[in-house]
């Protein structure tokens, strides 16, 4: 019989992976300003003539106090920590192998299963959120359905850094919809591919790191599981982080490897644009339940600099957020794009009594803004 519209929906399961690897902001600092000195060098007469602005040196204490990031998980620091090269060494794999992003899902959604009590073969639908894709196809969720033995269908989503929010919104709409009844979603954020590491201004941001989830019917779920009581998606669009890597660019040699195929931002508009249209976004969706913003024992935000976070917790909560109420994990994972928020929710869920109220929002590229009302059952 089909199911109704009706159907609630429940997370059952999440888990987080991430690489072994640990870059330190000191590492980070010392191989982007010997890269600096040997690129000045290199460019002495320019330089001393007027003709080129001299590179200028990053330092890990201004990376703390602008954006919180301490340290981060890397797939592979041997190339980025060449001053000559500046860029993860991540080999290339044959066909028949797994490709490293699925790797990187299933790492992460294996774990996710566990917790939910489910195998492999219970899942009928993957889907696979992210903000850089390693192929155009076939999907990766594909590979991964297939590598899990899973059953149904699956398909990947790009939206920036809510990717993963709107992949979690589309397969709790699936279930809703009855057309899956345990979909897996998978987060695998290899990030530190798409970074412009010779760039002072964005060179600390990423870190590498997967994190899943596991969505059913509510009346499959166990006690203690979270209830989606509502989502909302909204985008409204932005030039200001960009990546313009795409099937096209070998048509235009001229360009073809220009740095904007790299991640690139204006971060100061951002964080100026995004406060108060994600504050906004927020709040809306929480009075629209007819709930007080601290009426929400935690708010699981995106993770791309602690001040902003703060800065939206406080519009959002007309005081400053204590970090338990708004934890932060940027510290130690740096910013992991659409992963950030739904790691957090995993690494900081399980103290919340049965009742509680949580939201899970992401905001980024496009700009694209994602916010999952939750509810611990
Ligand atoms: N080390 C030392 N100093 C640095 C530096 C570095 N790596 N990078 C920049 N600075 C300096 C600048 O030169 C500038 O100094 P000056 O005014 O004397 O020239 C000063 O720090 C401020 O630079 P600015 O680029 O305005 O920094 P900021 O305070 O805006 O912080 C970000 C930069 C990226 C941390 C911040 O804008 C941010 O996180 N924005 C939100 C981005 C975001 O959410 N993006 C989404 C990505 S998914």
């Amino acid at each position: 019989m089909a199911a109704r519209l009706t159907t609630r929906t429940s997370i059952t399961g999440h888990g987080v992976w991430h690489p072994e690897t640990v870059l330190t902001n000191e590492e980070l600092c010392a191989a982007f300003n010997e890269f600096v000195r040997r690129d000045n060098a290199r460019n002495a007469e320019a330089i001393a003539a007027g003709r080129q602005e001299p590179l200028r040196e990053s330092t890990p204490d201004w990376i703390v106090k602008a954006s919180g990031i301490v340290r981060r998980y890397v797939e592979d620091k041997t190339g980025l920590l060449d001053p000559e090269r500046m860029c993860p060494n991540i080999a290339d794999r044959s066909e028949d192998q797994l490709s490293i992003q699925a790797e990187y899902a299933l790492n992460a959604g294996r774990r996710a299963l566990d917790v939910a009590g489910r195998a492999g073969e219970d899942v009928d639908l993957v889907v696979l959120g992210c903000s850089n894709l390693q192929r155009m196809y076939p999907a990766l969720a594909i590979e991964v359905q297939e590598a899990l033995g899973a059953h149904g269908y699956g398909f990947d989503i790009l939206l920036g850094c809510s990717a993963a929010t709107g992949a979690t919104q589309l397969a709790s709409q699936a279930v809703q919809l009855g057309q899956a009844q345990c979909a897996l979603v998978v987060i695998p954020e290899l990030t530190t591919g798409h970074m412009n590491w010779r760039e002072r201004d964005s060179h600390f941001i990423f870190g590498d790191a997967s994190v899943a989830l596991v969505v059913e019917p509510t009346d499959r779920a166990r006690p203690g599981s979270w209830e989606i009581l509502s989502t909302r998606m909204m985008s409204k669009w932005s030039n200001n982080i960009r990546n313009n890597k795409g099937y096209l660019d070998r048509c235009d040699p001229s360009t073809e490897h220009s740095i904007d195929k790299l991640f690139h931002q204006n971060g100061r508009r951002v964080f100026k644009d995004v406060v108060p249209l994600a504050a906004r976004f927020i709040s809306d969706h929480i009075a629209a339940h007819d709930l007080a913003p601290s009426q929400i024992a935690r708010y699981w935000l995106h993770q791309a600099n602690g001040s902003m976070n703060e800065l939206i917790a406080k519009r959002i909560l007309g005081r400053d957020a204590t970090r338990t109420e708004a934890p932060i994990i940027l510290d130690e994972y740096g910013n992991t794009a659409s992963a950030g928020s739904l790691i957090a929710f995993s690494e900081y869920n399980a103290d919340l009594p049965p009742g509680s109220y949580g939201v899970m929002a992401s905001f980024g590229a496009g700009y694209s803004l994602g916010s999952l009302l939750l509810q611990r059952g």
